[in-house]
């Protein structure tokens, strides 16, 4: 399967690359031997356009890494559909998804745990380039040398030899970002890809993430429980709270003019703003994700909550164009 990503492609009205529409994912849990389902992903809707990064934010529990892996389609959606490159992967098995699963790779938070202590970097990076690619040897060699170039890990001959716990927390994510390269995908799901980092090194990273998107039209889900990354990384941003869709918009939109009241705890609570204060808690404690509840997930934490939020389902209000609140209590 060939992802369209080509960059001269033209700028009329495309197809974005991934459509999410109405994604349900439930999963089975035991309380007090009592069976029930919980939703951490409840009928959310997001594209992501070529070449064009989604910040996805959300505190710890928000749902952020199930949507990651229906995005993979290593969970499969209970409803909904996902759309990838014009193809609906939503229930894919077998060959088609193993084609697909090639063009939409995944970064993963702890580097350490997704490369093998066993190996060293060049059998890290061959193996993909083998697989993918079907080159020889020789060819292997050479592109496992490019890939190393590209992430930044020089000199490439001493790189090529190293195992794992030899190299830094930012140099290991180097070695994943270049193994996700190495199967040429056109879709990068990064879930919290720098959050185990030291703060040092995040920055450098990011910004080689970036000039991937710029280099490669690379299209991203970039996971992440700080606005300041999503805003630097992020052409959008989408705000999770308890697997429902909170705020969607433009990342600089939505710093300048966040709406929705959980927006505005979380940017209250981001450090070096200028409103900074700490997150209320109304109530603490994770959202409920237990199926069937009611009304907006945040009522039970949020400041403005009235009776309606807890009873009804809030509406989807497009403050401007692009820029859409769910929340009972938006003016526009
Ligand atoms: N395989 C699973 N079975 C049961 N519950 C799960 C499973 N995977 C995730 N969850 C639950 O779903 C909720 C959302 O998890 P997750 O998507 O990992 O959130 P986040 O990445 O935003 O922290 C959590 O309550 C988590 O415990
Ligand atoms: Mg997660």
């Amino acid at each position: 399967m060939a992802l369209d990503r080509d960059p001269t492609a033209g700028s009329e009205a495309q197809a974005p690359l991934v459509a999410v529409e109405d994604l349900v994912v439930r999963f089975p849990i035991r309380t007090g031997g009592k069976r029930q389902f919980i939703t951490p992903v409840d009928h959310v809707n997001f594209t992501i356009g070529a070449g064009e990064v989604l910040s996805l934010v959300g505190e710890s529990g928000s749902g952020k890494s199930t949507i990651a892996k229906a995005l993979v389609r290593t969970v499969e959606p209970n409803h909904g559909t996902i759309t990838v490159g014009g193809l609906d992967i939503t229930h894919i098995g077998g060959r088609q998804l193993m084609d697909y699963r090639r063009n939409a790779q995944m970064i993963f938070q702890d580097p350490f745990g997704s490369l093998n202590p066993v190996h060293t970097v060049e059998h890290h990076l061959a193996f993909p380039v083998r697989k993918y690619r079907r080159a020889g040897r020789a060819q292997i060699d050479y592109e496992v040398g490019a890939l190393l170039e590209r992430v930044g890990l020089t000199p490439i001959s001493e790189m090529r030899v190293k195992y794992p716990h030899e190299l830094s927390g930012g140099q290991r994510q180097r070695v994943a970002i270049a193994r996700a390269l190495a199967a040429n995908p056109a879709l990068v799901v990064a879930d919290e890809p720098i959050s185990m980092l030291d703060v040092s090194i995040r920055a450098g990273v990011l910004s080689l993430m970036n000039e991937l998107k710029r280099d490669l039209g690379l299209s991203y889900l970039y996971i992440t429980h700080d606005l300041a990354s999503a805003r630097y990384f992020g052409d959008r941003i989408m705000v999770l709270y308890g697997g429902k869709v909170m705020e969607t918009a433009d990342s600089r939109e939505l710093l300048r003019r966040p709406t929705h009241p959980y927006t505005r705890l979380l940017l209250a609570a981001t450090p070096g703003n200028r409103h900074r204060g700490p997150l209320p808690e109304v109530s603490n404690g994770a959202p409920d994700l237990v199926e069937g509840r009611r009304g907006c997930p945040f009522a039970p934490r949020c400041p403005a909550a009235t009776a309606i939020c807890s009873a009804e389902e809030a509406p989807t209000v497009e403050v401007s164009p692009g820029h859409s609140v769910v929340c009972h209590h938006t003016e526009t």
